[in-house]
């Protein structure tokens, strides 16, 4: 893992390969409701993430993950800086772009398979190409048995694996996810761990992946961005750390060096929590 983040990221140039993204003096302001001042979510954020590879954010709630993610993602735009996915300035939403939320956001009258191929049969892609691609990436997660059942007859985790599989379709070149596995119970959370480290791995896809969870972040990213501030602190949300996370390929998550690294995450997180 270490040598691979490694290799990404004296690859990386600026304007990067696909999936490499650019944050440079990135801020969002919302304008303030009924003559409130302005909210200003986050401000002067500068991120630099190499192709493949696997940066998860964390930090107190209010603090401009999920508005980072979404600008990304192109849902909304940024009042500063500049945006940049795989060296292209972000403008909207884009399939290379997938984005896996904590509610799934599944269609419940569509089967599974597809849920998977829609994506793919709106830009255009041939209905047995589609179809092939995603019996692949249905079978990449998983649910190779499972492909006729509709949302509802599935558990949570399967219908977050169904989520992932319907992103994965697009092949996209970047991955964000915003608290994927927060509705999941401990153990199909475990499991959807070690999925999405596999998925990783195979697709070379780079993740950005926003988790309450520090042991989360310690396990999966080769880098965890820790962020502060807030509207809520009178502080905009802002990048107060970067951590790399030097535990190897085989990450024990009982072992010695990872129990000081989430230490360090959790006082580098606590701490300023507890900044006014
Ligand atoms: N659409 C919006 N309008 C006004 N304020 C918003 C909007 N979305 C988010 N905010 C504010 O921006 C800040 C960051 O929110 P968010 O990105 O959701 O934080 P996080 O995901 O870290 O919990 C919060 O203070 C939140 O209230
Ligand atoms: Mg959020």
């Amino acid at each position: 893992m270490r040598s691979r983040a490694r290799s990404a990221l004296t690859r990386v140039t600026r304007h990067a390969q696909a999936g490499g993204v650019v944050l440079d003096g990135v801020g969002k302001r919302y304008p303030g409701r009924r003559g409130e001042p302005d909210v200003e979510a986050v401000a002067d954020v500068d991120l630099e993430v190499a192709p493949g590879e696997f940066v998860a954010v964390v930090g107190a709630s209010g603090c401009g993950k999920s508005t980072l993610l979404r600008i990304l993602a192109g849902f909304e735009s940024q009042t500063s800086g500049v945006v940049e996915v795989g060296g292209r300035p972000v403008t909207g939403p884009g399939s290379e772009r997938g984005v896996v939320f904590q509610d799934y956001g599944l269609f419940p009258w569509l089967t599974v398979r597809e849920n998977v191929t829609f994506g793919p049969r709106q830009r255009g892609v041939p209905r047995q190409t589609a179809r092939r691609h995603a019996l692949e990436v249905i079978e990449t997660v998983g649910l190779s048995r499972f492909t006729d059942r509709f949302p509802g007859e599935l558990s949570g985790g399967m219908q977050q694996r169904v989520a992932i599989a319907r992103v994965l379709a697009n092949d996209p070149a970047l991955l964000l996810m915003d608290e994927p596995f927060g509705a999941l119970d401990a153990l199909t959370r475990t499991q959807m761990q070690h999925e999405l480290r596999r998925i990783h791995r195979e697709t070379g896809t780079t993740v950005l992946l926003v988790t309450h969870s520090l042991e989360e972040a310690c396990y999966l990213a080769d880098r965890v961005v820790v962020m502060s501030g807030g509207a809520s602190h009178g502080v905009p949300g802002h990048v107060s750390q970067v951590v790399t996370v030097d535990l190897g390929d085989e990450r024990d998550v009982n072992g010695e060096s990872f129990n000081a690294l989430e230490r360090r995450l959790v006082a580098a997180v606590h701490g300023e929590e507890s900044a006014p």
